[in-house]
């Protein structure tokens, strides 16, 4: 049986009309030009699926005699082998291409050079503001000519109390209540409320060595059992400082401190001795600055007073030279005590120093 188009150009068998070798043509030119496993799949759909022309003619097989039914199903058949094979080379060409595509827009450059105005944008984190202040009184001490050390935070009753002049059942121990650990150590071990026994450490360690003089900081974390208030906490920092040397006065204390409050403050910045009370100085004072929040007129964070105590300061108590076996008629020294947290508060005018333990980011990053 032949088959001729218009132009009279031989063509395959209609089946109810559909010029099969046009549509395989046609097929297989747009499988060739498809740019997309995606739009291969709906090349698949239109040619191969239940609603294509050749599906329709597979149906249309049974209206035609049982001769031209053979040719015309061998011809459908072979046109939709023809098809399915082209489908799957076309598609494993394209499939690799977006493969390779991919792996290409995935692939990470890790001698990339991150701008500068990028890097800076990104959430990276920073040092907490106490922890800054830490390191920057360290600097300033050591700038003044100080050396840094550190003790113990859990310290024996020696250490926290007895050395320092305070026996047991002396008053001073309500103020510096504590957590008692439970070590079944035949000594009472405790968290430490100060860092003045690192005083003591270091006076014991210095006698031992024949090193004196000393000229220290000690800075680390102090527990106290107070309640947590505008500029109070359980836990909270101390910075202590110890000078021993030969000729020490009130003086180079005094001296010392107001160095050190222009240095870490700025100039300007009002501050004073007031006369205190301490076990382990002998005279003792509380050095105290004008409040940044209030600026002296008295607010809740300073309770109305206009000043804020900042730390305790003095000249080391000779009973605390015997303690440690420091001959107090060669030797004299001064020792202070500041909070950490406290200087930090008052430098950036924190109104609650409760604010450094809520891990509120929009607190934090403004340091
Ligand atoms: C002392 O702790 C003495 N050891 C200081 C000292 C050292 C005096 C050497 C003389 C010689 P005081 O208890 O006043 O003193 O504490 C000193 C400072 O620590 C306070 O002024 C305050 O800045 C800070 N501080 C004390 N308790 C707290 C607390 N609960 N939360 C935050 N800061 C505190």
């Amino acid at each position: 049986m032949e088959h001729l188009d218009t132009r009279g150009r031989e063509v395959g068998p209609d089946v109810e009309g559909l010029d099969i070798d046009g549509l395989a043509a046609e097929a297989e030119q747009a499988v060739a030009h498809a740019s997309s496993t995606a739009a291969l799949a709906q090349l698949e759909t239109e040619y191969l699926g239940k609603r294509s022309a050749l599906t329709r003619a597979h149906r249309t097989l049974g209206g035609l005699d049982p001769e031209a039914r053979k040719e015309a199903g061998r011809r459908l058949h072979e046109v939709r082998a023809h098809l399915v094979a082209g489908l799957g080379t076309r598609r494993a060409e394209l499939a690799a291409a977006e493969r390779a595509a991919s792996l290409r827009a995935d692939r990470l450059d890790l001698t990339e050079v991150v701008p500068e105005d990028v890097r800076s944008a990104a959430a990276r984190g920073h040092l907490h503001l106490v922890t800054q202040a830490r390191a920057e009184l360290e600097d300033v001490f050591v700038g003044m000519g100080f050396t840094v050390a550190e003790g113990p935070e859990a310290e024996t009753d020696w250490y926290n109390f007895e050395a320092l002049n305070i026996p047991p059942a002396h008053p001073a121990r309500g103020m510096w209540d504590t957590m008692y650990l439970d070590l079944g150590e035949p000594e009472t071990v405790l968290l430490r409320t100060h860092t003045s026994p690192v005083q003591i450490h270091l006076m014991e360690e210095a006698v031992r060595a024949g090193t004196l003089p000393i000229h220290a900081v000690m800075p680390g974390k102090c527990f106290r059992l107070d309640t947590p208030d505008a500029r109070h906490l359980p836990v909270f920092n101390q910075i202590e400082g110890l000078v021993v040397d030969r000729g020490i006065t009130f003086g180079d204390l005094a001296g010392t401190i107001q160095v050190f409050t222009e240095a870490y403050f700025g100039p300007g910045m009002e501050s004073r001795l007031r006369p205190g009370y301490f076990p382990f100085t002998e005279p003792s004072a509380e050095f105290e600055i004008t409040c940044t929040l209030c600026l002296g007129e008295g607010c809740r964070t300073c309770s109305h007073s206009g000043w804020i105590e900042l730390g305790g300061c003095g000249m080391v108590d000779p009973a605390v030279f015997d303690a440690v076996g420091v001959d107090a008629t060669e030797w004299s020294g001064f020792a202070f005590g500041f909070g950490i947290d406290r200087l930090a508060q008052m430098r950036h005018a924190v109104p609650d120093m409760r604010s450094f333990l809520e891990n509120d980011i929009r607190f934090l990053t403004q340091f």
